[in-house]
């Protein structure tokens, strides 16, 4: 099994303040391919960020098969052997998995207690790289519209507005969202003419 880089990010809230001194919580995880073992971890990450995170946004139907029923544990054990996971520290607690096929970033969850670690971003560059790698020149993903925070995640790190459309299955808008890999398209001229 492959073991990733192990990153450290300095959590961007600040947790107490002592005196003058400033205690900032740092996290230290890994990247690594999903292994068997990982897949009840995964299950309950998938199932606690759909809950939190989809909750407010779509609706008790299309919500119940993944925190009731066991659309969460058909997914994981079907896709995991195509995972990578960031695990706190090496071999700890899974905070975090994405998943890339063909040319999309097919999913990314980072466990709510862990957002804004920086976990997000090396998931994200990690998947990014390895469908550079097999040769695509733009990926591709589609994010529900009303899923700000993930919006706003994907438009810092370079992806852009492709088209609306609906997510027949959720019942809920979705924005399908592109991002060229090829360097000179990101910032030269070709960006350039296709903002106008
Ligand atoms: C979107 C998501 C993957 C980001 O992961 P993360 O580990 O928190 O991201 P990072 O720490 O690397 O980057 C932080 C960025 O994410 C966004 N973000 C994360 N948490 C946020 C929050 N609570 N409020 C607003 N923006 C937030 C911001 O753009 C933030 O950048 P900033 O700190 O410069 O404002 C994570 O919020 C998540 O898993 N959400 C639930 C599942 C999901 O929506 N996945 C995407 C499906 S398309």
């Amino acid at each position: 099994m492959a073991v990733g880089q192990i990153f450290l990010a300095a959590a961007k809230e600040i947790n107490a303040r002592v005196g003058d001194q400033m205690l900032i919580s740092m996290t230290e995880f890994t990247l690594r391919e999903a292994a068997r073992e990982d897949v009840p971890s995964l299950i309950r990450l998938c199932k606690e960020t759909i809950y939190e995170v989809y909750g407010p946004i779509l609706s008790a139907e299309a919500l119940v098969p993944w925190v009731e029923g066991n659309a969460a544990e058909a997914l994981i054990e079907e896709q995991w052997p195509r995972m990578i996971v960031a695990e706190m520290g090496v071999g700890g607690e899974v905070m975090g998995v994405a998943a890339a096929s063909e040319d999309a970033v097919d999913l990314l969850w980072v466990h709510p207690s862990h957002h804004r670690e920086g976990i997000g971003t090396a998931l994200l560059g990690r998947v990014e790289a390895e469908l550079q790698k097999k040769g695509h020149r733009t990926i591709k993903l589609s994010c529900f519209s009303q899923n700000l925070r993930a919006m706003s995640f994907y438009l810092k790190r370079g992806w852009t507005v492709a088209s609306e459309g609906r997510n027949e299955e959720a019942e809920a808008p979705e924005t399908r969202m592109v991002k060229s890999l090829i360097e000179e398209d990101r910032h030269g001229d070709t960006m350039k003419m296709r903002l106008c």
